[in-house]
């Protein structure tokens, strides 16, 4: 019997107060059918050398935490992944700040992990990575023998071969990911962007027909595997948050207005700019709204000590406040703008008291708040919900009403389509989405993964001799052959 490893940036131990994101409900969700260990940093820096992890049992899941050295995780975190890779895949070049630092700073964070996750590891274990901040992982526990079979799932946007070549190290970066054995992306648009750079580094020979990568001997399974919502535990959370204080007080406090909901974390990527100007447009386009409808934007901080994360909190105070200068009443403020956070469960029942969800972000690798509005809506009178297509997730949820977030104005029309659509026609996307959400949801994410990893057993050979056969190849635009 094989053990689970998961190993991400940060590791969120279950908390009933905390409101996980994407990637802490999706690892959480497969330790716990699978048990098994969670590794990675427990949100503490020193200044000295780190010890060894910490280690906390919790309903069969193992807790492994870390710490990371104040200099260089400040160069790692905030640094590279955030203000180098974030903004690159999600094609915002005008927030890129690469330098050559906090390169260095990432790579030596990624030698860590590795290091300190290697006493930990048994020989039956499948190793299954998270996220960016931690690409090079493989390559660095292979580096150190390790055997077992390793995937990495991305939960951001992969970028186009033409955008991620802006960044110097990206052969590297490529490179990097071909040591693992699978490699999940959240969309057939991500898999075609990784393909491009695959085959700009080794040719188009190293693309099977089959989507799967062929360098020398190995082959990397790369996949699409969207990430889905855990489905009942949506519900049941949604439904029984309604009667619950808080979600109690926030519908009375509505006076029987309709809601119009957005959660998000603070992030330049949600667009939230572009949607307070759409909800600006909608007001002015249709006035007999005024009054009679509230929109409630939750945006927990996030990220504070980088630049871009400064700038756009700014940026929504002054939009926020402009509108509701604009046109709140003495009995109405037309936006709530809250940058605090609340449980999961409390922003379930939220979204099920919404008539519109509002989710537009200006590139996305997939949004769960998206899936799990439509989850928490009751069947008999469902809300609507505005989406991005730049959203992942609108991949799938194509019965939502689709917009485009920098086109103020076609948002701005669909939050009035959405709040006079009949209730035949809300039924109808409704229970298409849902569908889908069913068939796709967590567990499915979970076990698809965890087979492919499983799969990757039968080539065991081909991954003892993997690198070794990549050579370089310089002065040309190729540099990397098999
Ligand atoms: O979705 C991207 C992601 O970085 C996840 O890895 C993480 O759960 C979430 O955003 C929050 O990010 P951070 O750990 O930087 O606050």
């Amino acid at each position: 019997m094989s053990r689970l490893v998961c190993v991400s940036n940060r590791i969120s131990p279950p908390r009933k107060s905390a409101a996980p994101g994407g990637l802490a409900v999706g690892i959480l969700s497969a330790l716990k059918r699978t048990g098994g260990l969670w590794f990675g940093w427990g949100g503490e820096t020193v200044e000295a050398e780190p010890g060894d992890p910490d280690i906390h049992i919790r309903d069969g899941v193992s807790y492994a935490t870390i710490e990371l050295r104040k200099k260089e995780f400040d160069l790692y975190y905030n640094g590279y992944a955030n203000e180098v890779l974030w903004p690159l895949f999600h094609y915002f070049l005008k927030g890129m700040r690469y330098s050559a630092e906090q390169h260095d700073a990432y790579q030596s964070v990624n030698r860590t992990f590795a290091k300190k996750l290697l006493p930990l590891l048994e020989a039956n274990d499948h190793v299954w990575v998270h996220d960016y901040h931690l690409i090079p992982l493989a390559r660095r526990l292979r580096e150190l023998g390790v055997r077992q079979p390793i995937g990495f799932f991305l939960h951001i946007p992969f970028p186009n071969i033409e955008m991620l070549r802006v960044l110097p190290t990206y052969a590297e970066l490529l490179r990097d990911l071909t040591c693992y054995d699978v490699i999940g992306f959240q969309t057939h648009n991500d898999l075609r962007a990784f393909h491009s750079g695959i085959e700009h580094l080794f040719g188009v020979e190293a693309i099977r027909p089959d989507g799967r990568v062929k360098i020398g001997e190995r082959v990397v399974h790369a996949e699409v595997f969207p990430i889905g919502v855990d489905v009942d535990g949506v519900r049941e959370e949604a439904v029984q948050a309604t009667s619950s204080d808080v979600v109690r007080r926030m519908t009375d406090s509505l006076m029987g207005r309709d809601l119009v909901m957005g959660v998000d974390r603070l992030d330049y990527s949600k667009g939230l700019v572009e949607r307070f100007s759409a909800y600006q447009y909608f007001l002015e386009t249709h006035p007999e709204n005024l009054g009679r409808v509230t929109y409630i934007q939750i945006a927990p901080l996030s990220r504070t000590d980088v630049r871009a994360y400064k700038e756009i909190r700014q940026s929504l105070e002054q939009a926020a406040g402009r509108t509701n200068g604009r046109f709140a009443d003495t009995d109405w403020t037309p936006i709530r703008y809250l940058n605090r956070n609340f449980p999961h469960a409390t922003l379930m029942g939220f979204l099920r008291a919404a008539q519109v969800g509002l989710v537009t972000p200006l590139r996305d690798g997939m949004n769960l708040v998206a899936k799990e509005f439509v989850v928490a809506q009751d069947d008999n009178d469902p809300g609507v919900l505005v989406l991005s297509n730049l959203a992942g997730a609108a991949r799938e949820l194509s019965s939502a009403l689709l917009v485009n977030p920098y086109d103020s104005r076609a948002v701005g029309h669909a939050i009035q389509a959405a709040l006079s659509m009949s209730l035949d026609e809300r039924r109808e996307r409704h229970a298409a989405m849902l569908q889908v959400l069913k068939r796709n949801d967590i567990i499915t994410w979970t076990r698809r993964f965890i087979e492919a990893l499983a799969e990757t057993q039968r080539d065991a050979p081909a991954r003892e001799i993997g690198e070794s056969r990549m050579r370089v190849v310089r002065n040309s635009p190729q540099h990397y052959r098999a």
